[in-house]
């Protein structure tokens, strides 16, 4: 199963990359990039290089690291800092499209999974439907970036919902992913302290068809997992819909409590099922 939660933990902070290892987070995002301050690269370099040293291979959420733009002299030394340590992929920041994913994995030291932030420059939005799935453990967006690019003052509206060109490319993003056959990650709420609005944020990102959802703070990684996990109704019901097409193999469209269930409903049953945890 994708994971659900992908917990951002700064690389220059070793204290809390250790503590994030126990939040429960499905993924945990060790920064190299915008949570660590130009003159402490080099120490948060060193710090990640260390912290994957000691990974626990067999327990424990799974570890990416962000690391600096294609366009930036950082990157190099990031990926460096990479070579030989155990982890599952890389994050990578203002991601415009395939070509930069191939560019990306030129670098790397092996066949690593790829977590493009697909939304950050005014260019990769013309990219959102360009990804190829291959490699990539999904697509996500991110909506601070792209505003202090093109001279914006905010991508919310006074009651926090997202001004139109960040609904865009919130959509944009999502069907990329699914053009590209791999999952959705919504971004970031970035009011930590919110955790009702939190909820229903990433409530209204599952039903869109996000499958997990970037964490900055520990508090935020339950509600994440919660909302992004099949409730027991859910589940009951979809168990129902599969269960009465097996019973009748030869129909398109049944009804279930005086509705009409077809193959799309099939379909979405079928996914929820396959985000139940095993036991
Ligand atoms: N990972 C692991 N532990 C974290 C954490 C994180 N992302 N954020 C907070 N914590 C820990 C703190 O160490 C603290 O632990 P303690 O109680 O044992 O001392 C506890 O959670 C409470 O922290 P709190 O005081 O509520 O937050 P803060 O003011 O110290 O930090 C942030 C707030 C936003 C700076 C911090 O959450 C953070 O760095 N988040 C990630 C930022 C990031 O990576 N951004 C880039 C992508 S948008
Ligand atoms: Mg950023």
């Amino acid at each position: 199963m994708s994971p659900r939660s992908w917990l951002f933990v700064p690389g220059d902070r070793p204290e809390r990359m250790a503590k994030a290892l126990g939040l429960g987070a499905d993924a945990l995002i060790l920064d190299l990039e915008d949570a660590v301050a130009a003159g402490a690269k080099a120490a948060a370099r060193d710090a990640v290089r260390e912290f994957l040293a000691q990974r626990d291979t067999v327990r424990g959420p799974a570890l990416f690291v962000r690391v600096n733009p294609l366009d930036s002299t950082l990157i190099a030394d990031d990926v460096a800092t990479l070579t030989g340590g155990a982890f599952d992929g890389v994050v990578l920041p203002k991601a415009e499209g395939r070509a930069s994913v191939a560019a990306l994995r030129a670098m790397l030291p092996g066949d690593y999974a790829i977590l493009p932030i697909a939304s950050e420059t005014p260019r990769a939005v013309f990219t959102l439907g360009d990804y190829d799935g291959d490699g990539l453990a999904g697509l996500t967006w991110g909506a601070e970036d792209l505003p202090a690019a093109i001279g914006a003052t905010t991508s919310r509206e006074p009651d926090g919902g997202y001004t139109d060109p960040y609904r865009v490319v919130r959509a944009l993003t999502l069907f990329g992913a699914h053009a590209a056959g791999v999952p959705a990650i919504e971004t970031v709420y970035p009011d930590f302290r919110d955790l009702e609005g939190l909820a229903r944020y990433a409530a209204r990102g599952r039903r869109d068809g996000f499958t997990g959802m970037m964490a900055i703070h520990p508090a935020q990684v339950a509600v994440i997992n919660q909302e992004f996990s099949p409730s027991a109704e859910e589940i009951a019901h979809a168990r129902r819909i599969v269960e009465m097409f097996a019973a009748h193999p030869g129909a398109g469209a049944l009804q279930l409590d005086g509705k009409m269930v077809d193959a799309p409903h099939l379909k979405a049953a079928q996914r929820i099922l396959g985000r139940v945890p095993g036991p």
